[in-house]
């Protein structure tokens, strides 16, 4: 029997691995001088002038909002096919999330469907680069322009990806990232927020930290929160940055070798990279199916099960949350692509460790069994 191959696993280097003993030997395992180094390295890695790390994707996207003081009554947009981290952290903020159906082909946010959800409540618009591809941002940024909304980009799954030239994460406001055990760099469990703004900055690392005071250090000075990274997660972050180029090189081997063994292959579609992401970097192998496959993608992952491979199903979307629809008034119909993508998508094992021949058994079975 083959062993299990799993959707995503992950390589930890000599240097995370120095680095974290280094926390522990010297007993710098809260705050300490990795956690400065890795925001001021990947800030730079991603070209602004500002990081400021977080305990998880999740709380950078909720500190990115509280920073653009988002709150009562608002209403974000964001892209429906997403992770609910992006929709629960508006809805924390008690604001909002209004979804935007994405694109069949690429499955990124249809930009085009934006202006007429706007109202006179819209106060942001959250852009999800999802899985390694970059959301269309210039009618997002005139968008902005012309209503007066912030621009929050998620790039939880689109660490290095570039729009037109410019990393995601240095276009809008704030960027926000997630490093979470299957994104491209992890720190086991943190996150970071990027911006080019000095005065965001600085009251996203007030927020993140209590707000503690400046003088009377326990009289604090606004509502804040607990998110802070520790220097062990900040330690790995570092370590595992050092090695980002080899990772994305690995990345860019497993796409093509899956784009190669899986073209033409009838009712099995591979998601489009759309022309305005000039750096697209894989993030996870998505696939989609149509009825000219012969089986559903959940008789195929059952199959694929049987052979010990892995698969993960696509993003239920915001629209389609029984917990969101009632509280926002949400409908099924409203993001049709989203759905589609629903029922239809998955990824296939794509981690860092994964070797060629698994890629080839992994293509070689889900061709099988589409014949059958
Ligand atoms: C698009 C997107 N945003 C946000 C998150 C949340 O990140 P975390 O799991 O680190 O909280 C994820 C996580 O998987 C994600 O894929």
């Amino acid at each position: 029997m083959q062993n299990k191959i799993p959707v995503f696993d992950i390589k930890i280097g000599d240097l995370e691995k120095k680095y974290i003993k280094d926390c522990l030997d010297s007993s710098s395992i809260g705050q300490g001088s990795y956690v400065e180094d890795f925001e001021k390295q990947f800030s730079q890695f991603v070209n602004c002038k500002f990081g400021v790390t977080t305990t998880s994707g999740t709380t950078a996207l909720h500190l990115a909002l509280k920073t653009l003081d988002i709150g009562d009554g608002d209403e974000v947009l964001l892209s429906s096919s997403t992770n609910m981290a992006c929709a629960f952290s508006i809805a924390h903020c008690n604001a909002k999330p209004v979804p935007i159906d994405i694109h069949k082909n690429t499955w990124q946010m249809n930009t085009d469907l934006i202006e007429k959800k706007i109202t006179n409540k819209t106060k942001a618009i959250m852009v999800v680069h999802l899985f390694g591809q970059a959301v269309d941002m210039d009618p997002v940024i005139e968008l902005a322009k012309k209503y007066n909304l912030k621009i929050l980009e998620d790039c939880a799954e689109s660490h290095g990806v570039e729009y037109k030239g410019k990393k995601v994460g240095s276009i809008g406001d704030v960027g926000a990232f997630s490093f979470y055990p299957n994104k491209t760099i992890t720190c086991g469990e943190g996150g970071m927020i990027t911006t080019n703004s000095e005065k965001l900055a600085e009251k996203a690392r007030d927020l993140k930290n209590l707000c503690y005071g400046k003088n009377n250090k326990f009289m604090h000075t606004g509502i804040g929160f607990q998110f802070r990274m520790s220097n062990v997660s900040a330690a790995m972050g570092l370590g595992q940055l050092s090695q980002i180029n080899e990772i994305f090189e690995k990345k860019k081997k497993i796409d093509e070798r899956y784009k190669k063994n899986l073209a033409g292959i009838k009712g099995l579609n591979i998601p489009e990279i759309s022309k305005h992401t000039n750096k697209y970097i894989m993030w996870v192998f998505n696939l989609y199916l149509d009825d000219k496959f012969g089986i559903t993608r959940d008789e195929l992952a059952i199959k694929l099960k049987e052979l010990n491979i892995e698969t993960r199903e696509a993003f239920v979307p915001v629209n389609m949350q029984k917990v969101l629809q009632k509280k926002y008034d949400l409908k099924e119909k409203d993001c049709p692509n989203a759905n589609y993508i629903m029922d239809n998508g998955f990824y296939i094992p794509c981690g860092n460790t994964i070797t060629e021949d698994e890629i080839d058994y992994v293509s070689e079975k889900i061709i099988e069994i589409g014949k059958k």
